[in-house]
């Protein structure tokens, strides 16, 4: 499951892009924020050189499990780039805050939250605050974001998540396909169907952005005898697994448990980390990531939705899907 969501006013004061320079510096904070910290925000630095972000990667790949989104996201960079990614860090080759966003490219509508995804990672709590504005996965992330927002009056929403590693897919077991569906891939027909199903969807921006998943990285899915999905799960920009569904009357079946066993062995095979984020009242969901020999990782993941029309309801309204309730 994706969605680490952050409002997408890219930096006011016209940061170079790559494909110019090959390391460029750019503000990195979105002008929102910028206005607040004045000339003394710190400076990035936009990695577009293709050698150092493969040896970035190399770098992320060594802790790979505290690195999980941003290490996957490089990965989809280094692998043709197709969501616009780029990637900046406070200073190179040492660094201690390290980011990713969605190139001007693909940022112009600032209301697009899903587009508008950026991930962070940090050694230091401080430097990353320093960069206010940046949306983040690590502890402590959610803390500097409402600082940094609350005097703004910035509504923050805030969804917090389990972090599912698999150290080894390609140990789990050959699965056997229940001779009533067949094994596809999801194409972009179906988005409509995904949009109708996935707890943040429902609208057009949301229905572009699971197409262009479907469009550009890998999924799986069951079809019925009349070729209709009734399971699947996709992938996404930071390399990880989600969304995934099972119609209601075809729940039960083991049809998630093979889903995520392919999807799990197809990213592997792709040199990606094999992971996913489930909800933290997903209980159906986290049974079967941990039958599946899925590792709950130690920090929880915070996806934050930073809303500047606070008193405007959100865009985005998740509701729990049925039958993932606590009991
Ligand atoms: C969570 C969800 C994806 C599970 O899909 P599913 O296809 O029913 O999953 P599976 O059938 O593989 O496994 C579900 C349970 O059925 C059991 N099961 C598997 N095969 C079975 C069979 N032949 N008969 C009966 N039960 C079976 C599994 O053991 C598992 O039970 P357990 O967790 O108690 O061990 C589905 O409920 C759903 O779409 N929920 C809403 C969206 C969602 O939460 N998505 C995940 C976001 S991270």
């Amino acid at each position: 499951m994706l969605l680490q969501i952050q409002i997408a006013l890219l930096p006011a004061g016209a940061a170079p892009f790559p494909g110019k320079e090959r390391l460029s510096r750019a503000s990195p904070v979105p002008s929102l924020l910028e206005s607040a910290e004045g000339p003394s925000t710190p400076q990035m630095l936009i990695l577009s050189c293709s050698s150092k972000l493969r040896l970035l990667e190399g770098t992320l790949q060594r802790g790979c499990r505290n690195t999980l989104p941003v290490y996957g996201t490089v990965k989809t960079i280094n692998r043709g780039n197709p969501a616009v990614q780029e990637v900046l860090v406070d200073s190179w080759p040492e660094f201690k805050v390290f980011r990713t966003r969605p190139g001007r490219e693909v940022a112009s509508d600032d209301s697009d939250f899903y587009t508008n995804t950026y991930t962070v990672y940090y050694r230091d709590l401080g430097a990353h605050r320093a960069l206010l504005g940046s949306a983040g996965l690590q502890d402590g992330a959610y803390e500097v974001s409402k600082d940094s927002t609350e005097a703004k009056g910035i509504k923050l929403e805030v969804f917090r998540y389990f972090t599912y590693f698999h150290p080894d897919p390609s140990s789990m077991p050959e699965i056997r396909l229940d001779p009533a569906v067949r094994l596809s891939s999801l194409d972009v027909s179906h988005a409509d169907l995904l949009n109708e199903t996935w707890a943040f969807g429902g609208n057009e921006k949301s229905r572009k952005y699971l197409a262009s998943l479907i469009r550009h990285f890998p999924s799986v899915c069951l079809l019925d005898a009349a070729g209709h999905p009734v399971s699947w799960i996709a992938s996404d920009p930071f390399g990880a697994m989600g969304p995934g569904y099972t119609l209601p009357q075809h729940r039960g079946r083991g049809y998630m448990g093979m889903l995520t066993n392919l999807i799990a062995k197809r990213l592997h095979a792709l040199g990606y980390p094999s992971y996913g984020y489930v909800a933290m009242e997903n209980y159906p969901m986290q049974r079967l990531q941990e039958t599946q020999g899925f590792q709950r990782q130690p920090n929880l993941c915070y996806f934050i939705l930073h809303n500047p029309a606070a008193a405007k309801a959100p865009t985005l309204t998740p509701s729990p899907a049925p039958g993932t309730a606590p009991p």
